[in-house]
């Protein structure tokens, strides 16, 4: 039994995992409202709010899964990518539960975290061994791996914005609620996709090692991101998206779809074709990575991964290629716990323990380029 807790962005959080696939538990406290007002997660606050949270989420999960600190057989946590005071947080905080407990302490990558949320929420259907192509999309990465038997390659990421980025950017710029992604998402389908032609900036690939595959499924969302800025600009837009926020302001639990009556058919057509466009480059760069690497199966994992639309067009993608696919339930699709805890467990049975004078590793990476 593996008690998980992560703290890299603004999401603290705590789960109790048997064996890498039971959750016993899984406590997540949002930082949502406190970075809602700046459109975007300010690190000192959420340093601050994960210092304030850290002990009470622990004992909410340890609570809720009927353990003891004594009941556990290590405390893992993630180690990066993030927010460097943010990750010391949880941290130090681990180190010093596993010192005065007398447990081994594990070190997660949080990008792993996010592949093994896919292996919790589908055991059944996904074995580790198997080649699989793993694209982790997110507020702060959009990277492809291949995944086989526990090792990672790096095989593609983004050049500048991360494609949850994106999101979040356009939203506030439309005058829509933080973080964007599940707001564009919830208006997406009242807007005509084909309304706005966006094409995503085609990344020429880079001179790259032979025999290797990185620099070939390179992302880039900056341009997209500009291309909605200069609609708005060219469309005059602004005092609509003026009004909304205002709307928006005076209405703070306003639900999703509440937001509609603030959106016209022309504000609905460019968010819809705006995720139109983005899915579209993530499944067609996934796939073709997917054939090009031999891999017969292919798991979407991150925030972003919680998209309406992104889930029916892969599934429709691989129903049409005959390729597995496989995404986490949306409660892990972002940030969570239960997932560090689940990616320690192989960590576990191998004896891959931290030291206790790990540190937080804020620009980590995950697997060999
Ligand atoms: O995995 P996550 O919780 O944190 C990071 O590790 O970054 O991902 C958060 C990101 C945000 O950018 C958010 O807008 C995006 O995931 N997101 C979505 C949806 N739900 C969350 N993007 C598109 N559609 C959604 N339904
Ligand atoms: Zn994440």
């Amino acid at each position: 039994m593996i008690l998980g807790i992560e703290s890299s962005c603004d999401e603290t959080a705590a789960a109790v995992v048997e064996r890498g696939r039971h959750i016993r538990s899984s406590i997540v406290a949002s930082q949502i409202k406190i970075h809602a007002p700046y459109g975007g997660v300010v690190p000192e606050l959420a340093s601050r709010e994960h210092l304030r949270n850290i002990v009470p989420v622990v004992r909410a999960a340890m609570a809720k899964a009927g353990a003891g600190f004594s009941d556990l057989d290590a405390v893992a946590v993630t180690e990066g990518p993030g927010l460097a005071g943010a990750l010391l947080v949880g941290v130090a905080y681990a180190k010093s539960l596993a010192f005065a407990q007398q447990k081994p302490l594990i070190a997660v990558n949080h990008l792993e975290g996010h592949i093994h949320a896919v292996f919790l929420t589908q055991s059944e259907t996904l074995d580790p061994d198997t080649r699989t192509l793993a694209l982790v999309v997110s507020g702060g990465h959009t990277h492809l791996y291949l995944a086989e038997g526990g090792r990672y390659r790096n095989v593609g990421a983004t050049l500048d914005d991360a494609a949850g980025e994106a999101f979040d950017k356009v939203a506030k710029l439309l005058g829509l609620g933080y973080p964007g992604g599940p707001w564009i998402d919830a208006l997406a389908t009242h807007g005509d996709p084909s309304a706005v032609p966006f094409s995503l900036t085609q990344v020429k690939r880079k001179a790259h090692r032979p025999g290797s595959a990185v620099g070939r499924f390179s992302f880039s969302f900056s341009g997209i991101k500009t291309a909605v800025l200069r609609y708005v600009q060219v469309h005059d837009l602004y005092p609509s998206i003026q009004r909304r926020r205002e709307a928006l302001a005076a209405a703070p639990d306003a639900s999703r779809d509440a937001a509609l009556q603030f959106c016209d058919a022309q504000t609905l057509g460019l968010i819809a074709s705006f995720q139109r466009a983005v899915v579209e480059d993530l499944k067609r760069k996934a796939f073709q990575a997917a054939e090009t690497l031999g891999a017969k199966s292919i798991l979407v994992s991150g925030g972003v991964a919680a998209n309406r639309e992104l889930r029916q067009r892969f599934t429709a993608e691989a129903e049409k290629r005959g390729v597995s696919l496989a995404f986490p339930s949306v409660a892990l699709a972002t940030d969570n716990a239960a997932m560090i805890a689940a990616a320690a467990w192989p960590k576990f049975q191998a004896g891959d323990f931290a030291p206790l004078a790990l540190t937080a590793d804020a620009s980590l990476s995950l697997g060999a380029k």
